[in-house]
């Protein structure tokens, strides 16, 4: 892996991705023969806003790779709530640890910071702007379930403040996917993402509701509305509870579609998705681990 910090998907080229595809899909087949890969590693946690996947699977990848980690706890047990900068903690954090993940609100925090440490930083969450880790997980499923050939992608919710969203965007550029965004209007891409897209040559379309594309579908990927991003409550009450999919809603559907969802779940999936052959958003979180396990070995050096 030639990347010192792992910020954005825009950094990550097919090459990278695939690396760290094809690595996670070796630890999955036989993880017991990883499992001392990186003894007395510590991994630093940060994580200034709630998590439970992400915070959970890179403890999980971390231990299961013989390390550790060394966990910040919730901002409101920390220096944080004295004053103290992202810049110092980080700079002091980086001597207990080995790598450090950071989650934060502020869109851009995790750039900014990895400028004022030597040791990896892994974004795992910058406000509205990047999730780069949830996006390799997401293409590791998608290649799993649907490959990467040919294929054509609806993402669905919020893509305004979507992370994911952004984060996977940019990444389907590399395996030249044709993408479809639903969404009522308020909460399309951000003008910067769509122009990157553009950029990049993306295939994309937007649509406002799902019927215009579903059976075109190969992979359909659900994001929550991101309630707590919203500046006014009355704007996310006005789209919340749209665009829902049920068992019903995806008849229309291929038979092998795939349905994805970063997770947490409101209300955007029915729980009658959940006992079809479509609903792959658990197999997806689980993906987690082996894919952060693969990561984070790449950037630490492991031995071949
Ligand atoms: C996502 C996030 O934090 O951006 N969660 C996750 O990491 N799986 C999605 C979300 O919160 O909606």
């Amino acid at each position: 892996m030639r990347h010192d910090h792992i910020i954005s998907a825009k950094q990550l080229s097919r090459a990278d991705i695939e690396e760290v595809l094809d690595h996670a899909a070796d630890i999955a087949e036989d993880p017991a023969a990883f499992a001392d890969r990186h003894a007395n590693t510590l991994l630093g946690m940060l994580f200034f806003e709630p998590s439970t996947r992400t915070k959970m699977s890179f403890t999980a990848a971390m231990k299961r790779l013989g390390g550790d980690i060394v966990d910040m706890g919730s901002v409101e047990s920390s220096s944080v709530k004295k004053g103290e900068s992202l810049a110092d903690t980080v700079r002091v954090v980086e001597g207990y640890a080995d790598a450090l993940v950071l989650r934060h609100p502020m869109e851009g925090s995790a750039k900014m910071a990895s400028e004022f440490v030597d040791v990896p930083l892994v974004n795992a969450g910058d406000g509205a702007g990047q999730h780069p880790t949830q996006t390799l997980l997401d293409l590791y499923t998608i290649r799993e379930n649907a490959g990467f050939d040919d294929l054509t992608i609806g993402i669905m919710g919020d893509l305004k403040y979507g992370r994911t969203v952004h984060s996977l965007a940019h990444a389907l550029t590399n395996v030249d996917a044709r993408q479809h965004f639903v969404s009522p209007e308020s909460l399309q891409l951000p003008r910067s993402v769509r122009y990157d897209l553009h950029q990049e040559g993306a295939e994309v379309r937007e649509h406002t509701g799902l019927e215009e594309v579903l059976s075109e579908l190969d992979v359909l990927y659900v994001t929550r509305i991101q309630r707590e991003r919203f500046p006014d409550e009355s704007e996310y009450r006005e789209v919340a509870g749209q665009y829902q999919i049920d068992s019903d809603t995806l008849a229309s559907a291929k038979d092998d579609l795939t349905v994805m969802h970063p997770l947490p779940r409101v209300d955007e999936i029915a729980h009658d998705v959940d006992a079809t052959d479509h609903a792959k958003y658990f197999q997806q979180a689980h993906n987690g681990v082996p894919v952060r396990m693969a990561l984070l070995d790449l950037i630490l050096g492991g031995e071949p």
